[in-house]
């Protein structure tokens, strides 16, 4: 993974129990190809020491502003010169509070007021804390001089309480952190993407669905929002998170997901359809569940409409409309054949037979295909392989503008 390639993070760790977390955060980091230097508060030292982070991001840590032998080696000024971006994770509402003062009284305040690398937070605290005016005046204070934050998020809490507080998980943190490295290629483009698989209802406890994870049309939603679009996501069942910033619809049924499409659709750039559809469908879905008896059971299905090929003959149909095609031979020859037969603009092949790509698996590859040639995207992280898929598609918008 190399979403962060080239970018020298600064992470300052404050003071509470989601210091922990900033640990992982410090691999995570690197493993996207950032550099990492650590500072931290001295409350954040009652957590976890510094040798935890010395030991991970092999620099030494910075504890204090009043250490000659620290200053002498990378100083508070050259620290602050260094990062191209300090992210505060944990933030607590105390370094929450002395930032948005001004206040220079540790290290890691004062290398935030003599840098002008960007600021990202990553709150954590107890909920009635991050509710409270205070630190929502201190936050907008920092909103409105350009600060980023992240989360929090909600759910339980260390104090034992529930609700908004909780600190990002490190992934969670890092695809942030891409998404801000984005060029907004896609800004002002509206994109409609649909993703996961859909469930046929048998009887209420039993149902067709398929392999799909969804991951790769969640990927697409993320990193199109990342790049600025408006992103709209029509999600079949799925167990992910929405992505920041995109507005998602959850359907179970293929003839739900149409319709759901269907309605979003005018107005829209870009239509995506990177949902695993069923191509059938029970004739019907029986009330009750079905009983067992005899030795075989015969079940009726029924061709579910096509949505991608409906999209692309659409009266609203949006400029490009982009499919999938998942295959196991003779990827060329049935991607541009559905090419065609579904009138589309680009179609996106990837062979769901190679090991480790494709269906439940966390890197793809690509072979896009359009009326004039074929371009390969390289096998990597869906959300990188994502991002290579959007930027074919927002050259193609800005050659057709
Ligand atoms: O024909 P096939 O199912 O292989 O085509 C895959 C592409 O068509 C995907 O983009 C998928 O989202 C879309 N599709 C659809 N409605 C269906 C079946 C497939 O939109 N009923």
């Amino acid at each position: 993974m190399s979403e962060l390639a080239g970018q020298r993070i600064l992470l300052g760790v404050s003071g509470g129990i989601a210091a922990y977390k900033a640990a992982d955060l410090v691999r995570r980091l690197q493993d996207a190809g950032a550099e990492v230097r650590v500072v931290m508060t001295e409350g954040a030292q009652q957590f976890v020491t510094a040798t935890t982070f010395q030991a991970l991001s092999g620099y030494p840590v910075g504890t204090t502003l009043w250490d000659a032998a620290a200053e002498a080696a990378m100083g508070h000024i050259e620290l602050a010169r260094w990062a191209s971006r300090i992210v505060i994770a944990p933030a607590s509402a105390d370094a929450i509070a002395r930032l948005a003062h001004g206040i220079a009284n540790d290290l890691l305040s004062t290398i935030c007021l003599a840098s002008e690398a960007p600021l990202t937070l990553v709150p954590a605290m107890n909920r009635m804390m991050w509710a409270h005016a205070a630190t929502q005046a201190n936050v907008a204070t920092l909103l409105s001089r350009g600060a980023t934050v992240l989360g929090p998020g909600e759910g339980d809490q260390a104090c034992g309480e529930i609700g908004a507080g909780r600190m990002l998980e490190p992934l969670q943190i890092v695809a942030a952190l891409a998404a801000l490295s984005q060029p907004p290629l896609l800004a002002g483009r509206r994109v409609l993407i649909s993703a996961g698989p859909t469930f046929e209802d048998l009887d209420p406890v039993r149902f067709l669905g398929n392999r799909s994870s969804g991951k790769m049309g969640f990927a697409l939603a993320a990193a199109a929002a990342a790049m600025g679009a408006k992103v709209v996501l029509v999600a079949g069942p799925v167990n992910l998170a929405t992505p920041a910033g995109v507005e998602r619809i959850d359907v179970r049924r293929a003839a739900q997901m149409r319709a759901a499409v269907l309605q979003a659709l005018p107005g829209q750039d870009v239509y995506i359809g990177a949902a695993a559809v069923a191509d059938y469908a029970p004739s019907e879905t029986l009330p009750q569940k079905i009983k067992k008896s005899g030795e075989t059971l015969d079940l009726k299905l029924v061709r579910t409409p096509d949505i991608l090929a409906e999209v692309a003959s659409h009266a609203a149909r949006p400029r490009l409309v982009v499919g999938f095609a998942a295959e196991t031979n003779d990827i060329d020859t049935y991607a541009q054949d559905k090419l065609r037969r579904k009138g589309l603009d680009l179609i996106a092949a990837n062979d769901v037979s190679a090991q480790g790509i494709g269906f439940e698996s966390e890197d793809n590859a690509l072979a896009v295909f359009s009326h004039e040639g074929r371009s390969d995207i390289a096998r990597g992280p869906k959300r990188q392989v994502a991002g290579a898929l959007l930027a074919l598609i927002a050259a193609r918008l800005g050659a057709s503008a």
